[in-house]
């Protein structure tokens, strides 16, 4: 759904309309069958095919699930919409990278008008907390001169490292977060950019601490990150950071939910390959999903 709410063909919209109503009342049938029809009038638009998806999961048509959103991903190869992480999780896409920088970005400004508001008051979300209580933990509780906080959000973990920090600079791929963040003027820049490709412009030695508060459930794979963390991070420096936990053999997985869980021993692996020292790694657990904490990690590492 996300930007694409509209398909651009009235009848389309307002048969997809009805197909949603259905949905929510509880019949996935009818609606799938709505959708077929929204489809029929406006067959371009890449987010009732994913709509269309979702109900052939939920009806247990897994076959017609994966071609639904394959052929989303045809009609919108950024995949705003989501349907490779869909497709990652029936096991029809590599996992890493699943998770496109415009479904991101898309969730996110949809999610930020409310985003504060149900993390923090319905899910508990204590990832700021979890930070600082870590480095307070190990003795560091600053000064820093210079923090890197990636995927910033709406500014949380800003507010909560700003009496410790000189200078904070924060990077999201969510304008309508960015947004939320600048107003609280906790941050020196906000730059609106991947993660990967924001650590490779930053100077070796330019920072002492970097954070990420529940932003690795949307990346896989770590090592790239771990390598360039080492590489920005004066000696001394930290890493801090939380992680959605799992027990399985793999590195990391994409759990049903459609976020990335990873394990201990692939962070372990991607601490030692960076040349990081870990200093820290407890369970933790950083929200809450229909009232149960999810199992989670808080991580300390050190240059
Ligand atoms: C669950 S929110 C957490 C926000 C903030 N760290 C906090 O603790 O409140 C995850 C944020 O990470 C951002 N994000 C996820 N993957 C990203 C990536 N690859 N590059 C930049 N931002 C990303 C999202 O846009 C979103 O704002």
């Amino acid at each position: 759904m996300l930007k694409a709410r509209s398909s651009g063909n009235a009848v389309a919209d307002r048969r997809f309309a009805y197909a949603m109503a259905y949905k929510a009342g509880g019949d996935p049938a009818s609606a799938a069958e709505l959708v077929v029809q929204a489809l029929d009038e406006a067959p371009d638009w890449a987010a009732g095919w994913l709509a269309l998806g979702d109900l052939n999961e939920t009806l247990g048509r897994r076959r017609e699930a994966i071609d639904t959103y394959r052929q989303a991903l045809r009609l919108d190869p950024a995949d705003e919409a989501g349907a490779g992480a869909r497709l990652a999780r029936l096991g029809e896409m590599p996992p890493d990278g699943a998770m496109t920088p415009a479904h991101i970005a898309a969730l996110f400004d949809e999610y930020a008008p409310r985003f504060e508001r149900s993390l923090v008051d319905d899910l508990s979300y204590r990832g700021p907390a979890l930070l600082r209580m870590a480095l307070e933990g190990i003795g560091r509780n600053g000064p820093f001169q210079r923090a890197l906080d990636l995927g910033c959000g709406t500014g949380l973990v800003g507010e909560a490292f700003r009496p410790l920090c000189q200078d904070i600079v924060g990077v999201d791929l969510s304008a309508a977060m960015l947004a939320k963040a600048r107003a609280k003027q906790v941050y020196r820049q906000l730059e609106q950019a991947e993660i990967a490709d924001f650590l490779l412009r930053q100077a070796a030695d330019s920072a002492d601490l970097i954070l990420a508060a529940d932003v690795f459930i949307y990346l896989g794979d770590l090592d790239n990150i771990f390598h360039q963390a080492a590489r920005i991070l004066v000696s001394g420096g930290l890493f801090v950071f939380t992680i959605q936990s799992h027990s399985e053999p793999a590195a990391f997985i994409l759990n049903h939910d459609l976020r990335y869980a990873h394990s201990r021993g692939g962070i372990e692996n991607w601490v030692t390959g960076a040349g990081l020292h870990l200093r820290h790694l407890d369970d933790a657990w950083a929200r809450t999903d229909r009232g149960m904490p999810v199992p989670g990690q808080v991580v300390v590492l050190e240059r």
